[in-house]
């Protein structure tokens, strides 16, 4: 992976907070401040502290993705969807693979200014995987996140997240009409602990990310704010 460098296009930070208690997960944002744009709420924090942690975030001002990736059938998607907006986050995602009737219930669940990601290719997975979790060969990843971004294009969804390496097939097939999240991001020669499709913020930027998602390399570095400053750097 090549090392942080200017970016090339404005894109917005978004902290995970994978924390397994809402005291840690709030240590964290009083510690980062509005050095991000977005706090991330995923399943392990909801899990322990429920919609206290939507609301613990709105309440310091700070704007919330609720990562909880539903994949469900297209009544109870739409309904969970709705409660998620009215809880206050304005990011929200679903799988797209629950195909597009679902992805179309979802949308219509979000309330104005709430947009709905839908997630391609979990970062985690490469071609192998894939494979094996889907009974059929899969070639190229890229193939898989593109054919289930014009799905998601199709069924309405504000976006896609997919990995770095994807992100500029995707822009070139869809230009603008898609906002395109990315995670599995790592700040430069490290481990990619479980994820199999990582990049650096650079990376993700010039490959046309509008949203990277920060976890362990800012939540578990030595220095979290510091980890935030070298990012912050790509990020215009
Ligand atoms: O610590 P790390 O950077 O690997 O965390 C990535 C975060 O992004 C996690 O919170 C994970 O749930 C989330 N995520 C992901 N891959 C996706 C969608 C979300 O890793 N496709």
């Amino acid at each position: 992976m090549a090392a942080v460098t200017a970016g090339i296009r404005a894109a917005r930070a978004i902290v995970a907070l994978d924390a397994s208690s809402l005291a840690r997960a709030v240590a964290l944002v009083d510690s980062l401040g509005d050095s991000c744009d977005f706090y991330k709420v995923g399943s392990e924090l909801f899990t322990a502290a429920g919609p206290e942690a939507v609301i613990a975030i709105r309440q310091r001002g700070y704007d919330v993705f609720l990562d909880l990736k539903f994949h469900d059938i297209p009544n109870t998607v739409r309904g969970a969807v709705r409660s998620a907006s009215t809880l206050g986050a304005s990011l929200v995602t679903v799988h797209a693979s629950g195909g597009a009737d679902m992805i179309s219930a979802a949308v219509e669940g979000a309330a104005t200014g709430c947009r709905v990601l839908a997630v391609t290719v979990l970062t985690s997975l490469d071609a192998r995987g894939l494979s094996r979790s889907w009974g059929r060969e899969v070639g190229a990843v890229e193939d898989e996140v593109l054919r289930l971004a014009a799905l998601a294009r199709a069924s309405g969804a504000h976006g896609i997240v997919c990995s770095a390496l994807e992100a500029s097939a995707v822009r070139a097939a869809h230009g603008d009409t898609l906002e395109l999240l990315v995670p599995g991001i790592r700040l430069d020669v490290e481990s990619a602990d479980d994820q199999a499709r990582v990049a650096t913020p650079a990376e993700a930027v010039a490959a046309g990310a509008d949203y990277v998602v920060l976890g362990r390399a800012v939540t578990a570095a030595a220095d979290p704010r510091a980890a935030m400053r070298r990012v912050k750097e790509v990020l215009r």
